[in-house]
């Protein structure tokens, strides 16, 4: 065996072994709800459509929406941009996406933006960019849960020497404080994800920009999971831009499609136009995608827009769930209420993702079996993805699933919990608690 061949078969064993191996499945046919998998069907609790806006995609009313003149994809829409940003992949296709999405996050009037193929690629594209000299101290303070994205660029920067990484404790601004350096000189950026992954729970924005403006640091905002969801925001984010200089939207999740925007002073764009590696150096987000993701906006937009105009109030007591974004609420809060009415152990957590914990793999893979074979598929999130002893079902719930089904899932769970606890005669391995569950992410 050549080295490489002993180090491959080497980490696949290991993974089996240690029951963390990951297959990529094939699945016949996937919506927010609703999977085929090898002719079997599931209900599906695992998919980032929040708001059903991939699902509900319609490439007949899309064509229409671009031939009546709503896009400015006439008379035609490549399906390639055909070259890298800065050669001629850049068009009209992606300065009016970036428009609509300047005007959609109501951002102040000195932002500008900058497309990317992912928001991998854009969290690197940042780090790698604004680190990119040793010349300088420099820092990097991230939240301990941030994405792997993040974590990883500043990991390996750390390790090529252009700058120091400090993680802080998550959500916690006193720790902080603790680390950051009071030096308006030094280049420091703070990022924190607006909601997180895998937990579902919101970062204290507020008072992160406040400590970062405070000390003359930068503050990014990570707004994947959060954008486009706040049942209560007339706009499509509830996070106030003039309290972060560096805001990512991701197009793969609310917004049903794929890519990646920043949006920062102009300054900061035009850095990044000059500097970021993965802009510069990689085929442009394709017009066609760039089209789609505008269309989708558009429905978002629009029901936000009906959502206040036809409600007439502000709060959210008297509001019927009409829009997307207060089906979504209404269903989480659902959710919420009966799997703590049938003490399930759920995080703190009042987004679309709703985790169960379970504690070691193999329990959280079985759980996740046993309710594969009720029909109900969900994922069970394991290590490195979280910290070791702290598997769990990542159950999102989108504005599309009816009350039954949410209804079904707490059963299902509530016995395949159950089952492996006594199976295992460990009742009492898996916190069973009607409040929610804490976790230790020192
Ligand atoms: C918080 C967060 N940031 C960034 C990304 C990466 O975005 P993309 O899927 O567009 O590469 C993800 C994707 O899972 C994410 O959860």
């Amino acid at each position: 065996m050549t080295g490489f061949e002993s180090f491959v078969s080497e980490a696949l064993a290991k993974q089996g072994n240690s029951n963390l191996l990951r297959v990529s499945n094939e699945f016949e046919q996937v919506s927010a709800t609703k999977l085929v998998f090898d002719g079997k069907s599931y209900i599906n609790f695992s998919s980032n459509d929040y708001l059903g806006l991939a699902t509900d995609f319609d490439i007949t009313e899309f064509t229409k929406w671009i031939s009546d003149g709503q896009s400015l994809a006439k008379p035609a829409v490549s399906s390639g941009a055909m070259a890298s940003p800065l050669v001629t992949g850049n068009s009209q296709h992606h300065k009016q996406l970036i428009n609509d999405l300047l005007k959609a996050i109501d951002a102040p009037s000195s932002f500008s933006g900058i497309l990317f193929g992912s928001g991998f690629s854009a969290n690197q594209g940042v780090l790698n960019a604004l680190f990119k000299d040793k010349s300088k101290e420099q820092f990097v303070y991230q939240d301990k849960l941030n994405h792997a994205s993040l974590l990883d660029a500043g990991t390996k920067l750390q390790a090529a020497g252009h700058l120091v990484q400090k993680r802080f404790k998550h959500n916690d601004v006193k720790h902080l404080s603790q680390l950051i350096k009071p030096d308006p000189s030094l280049n420091q950026l703070v990022v924190t994800e607006s909601v997180f992954s895998m937990d579902g729970d919101k970062s204290p924005i507020k008072d992160l920009s406040a400590l970062a403006r405070q000390v003359g640091s930068l503050f990014m905002v990570d707004d994947a999971h959060g954008f486009g969801l706040s049942a209560l925001a007339k706009g499509v984010t509830d996070i106030d831009l003039n309290d972060v200089d560096i805001y990512l939207v991701t197009f793969g999740k609310a917004l049903g499609a794929q890519g990646a925007a920043l949006f920062a002073r102009r300054s900061i764009i035009d850095f990044l136009t000059n500097f970021s590696k993965e802009y510069i150096y990689s085929t442009h987000l394709s017009p066609i995608q760039c089209e789609t993701v505008r269309f989708n906006l558009s429905k978002l937009v629009a029901a936000k827009s009906e959502q206040f105009s036809e409600q007439g109030l502000e709060g959210n007591e008297q509001i019927k769930p009409k829009s997307c974004c207060l089906q979504l609420a209404n269903n989480i809060a659902y959710f919420r209420k009966i799997a703590t009415e049938n003490d399930l152990p759920l995080l703190p957590s009042d987004t679309a993702i709703q985790p169960i914990m379970i504690g070691d793999a193999q329990t959280t893979i079985e759980v996740a079996n046993d309710l594969k074979a009720r029909g109900f598929w969900v994922s069970a999130i394991r290590p490195p993805t979280v910290k070791k002893g702290q598997s769990r079902l990542r159950v999102t719930i989108a504005s599309k699933h009816t009350l039954s089904e949410i209804n079904e899932l707490v059963v299902v769970l509530n016995s395949a919990l159950q089952k492996r606890l006594l199976n295992l005669g460990l009742e009492n391995s898996i916190k069973r608690t009607s409040e929610t569950v804490s976790l230790n992410h020192e």
